[in-house]
């Protein structure tokens, strides 16, 4: 599903650049400019941001490993 109209960016790559370190929303608007015209998308990127990070954590939590935060 598109995110950012404007920039054609779906949910699926924001959620693989964040599974591949990209941890703000400054690194996702350098990476694929989203939020830099209309600014629509901005509300569902910073809840996509923080729903797919805190997965994240809980998963790293449950696997028993050390938590290694990419930011
Ligand atoms: S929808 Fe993202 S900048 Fe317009």
């Amino acid at each position: 599903m598109y995110v950012c109209v404007c920039k054609a960016v779906t949910d699926n790559q924001i959620k693989r650049a964040i599974d591949n370190g990209i941890c703000t929303r400054r690194q996702l608007f350098q990476c694929f400019g989203v939020g830099s015209d209309c600014g629509k998308c901005n509300r569902h990127v910073k809840e996509l941001l923080d729903d797919h990070l805190q997965e994240q954590s809980i998963m790293q939590a449950a696997s028993n490993q050390p938590v290694l935060n990419a930011c």
